[in-house]
């Protein structure tokens, strides 16, 4: 099941059975606890991650202590390889949302992979082109989107992710604090839970601990336009 998901990631793009075998036998495997910070923004690093089981969360301070989230990752996705096509510090700090299973690859050993599989290169940029797609989206709704918007929004691209269809609607288990979703849309805590709580009131949704349940999907994307 850990090789079918590692296998999805951008790395593996196009490698026939044997190059995709000897990628992975050069991987390392990495398990970091809920919490656990696997490396902070300004570290140098010299490691790509792809995330085989659980969530990671790709975050920045600001001077005075706040923080923003970037990005959640889950199974499949990739991350680290910034500072390998830019050299320089981390951009980000990458900390475990719960438990985690990861394989890393040193950045040494990417080159020859890039030179030898073009396929690869072009998965990775597809990969670098939809992130800045999705920056340049992340940027636009922070100048033209209100709270709840930016909140609706965020609920869908964690649904489309890690959402699971169920009788009563789709479940999503984001497993964020509210803080933490707050963190992600880019809003204080109260105003984010004043949004969730009026879908919910509205019949939207349904909260529980570090999950929500979406219950009409056509009105949360209305309101995420
Ligand atoms: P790196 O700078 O090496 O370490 C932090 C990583 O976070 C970075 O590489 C990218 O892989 C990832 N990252 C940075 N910014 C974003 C973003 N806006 N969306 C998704 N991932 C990001």
């Amino acid at each position: 099941m850990s090789e079918e998901v590692l296998r999805q990631a951008p790395l593996f793009a196009g490698l026939g059975e044997d190059a995709a075998a000897t990628l992975e036998a050069s991987m390392t495997a990495v398990s970091l606890r809920r919490g656990e910070v696997l490396f902070n923004e300004g570290d140098d690093g010299d490691q790509l991650y792809v995330v085989v089981d659980g969530k990671i969360k790709l975050g920045r301070t600001s001077p005075d202590g706040r923080e923003n989230l970037l990005a959640i990752l889950g199974p499949g996705q990739m991350f680290g390889e910034l500072s390998f096509f830019d050299p320089g510090p981390r951009s980000a700090t990458a900390t475990a949302v719960t438990d985690v299973d990861m394989r890393s690859l040193g950045h040494e050993a990417l080159s020859p992979v890039l030179e030898a599989h073009p396929g690869v290169a072009n998965a990775l940029l597809h990969q670098l082109a939809g992130r800045l797609r999705r920056t340049n989206e992340v940027v636009g709704d922070l100048v033209f989107s209100d709270v709840p918007g930016r909140v609706a929004k965020a609920l869908l691209d964690l649904a489309s992710r890690f959402g699971r269809g169920a009788d009563d609607g789709v479940h999503v288990n984001h497993d964020l604090t509210q803080e933490e979703l707050a963190q992600l849309v880019g809003a204080s805590r109260e105003t984010v839970n004043k949004a969730l709580a009026d879908f919910a009131s509205r019949g939207w949704l349904r909260l529980e601990p570090r999950s929500v349940i979406i219950l009409d999907l056509d009105r949360l994307q209305r309101r995420a336009r």
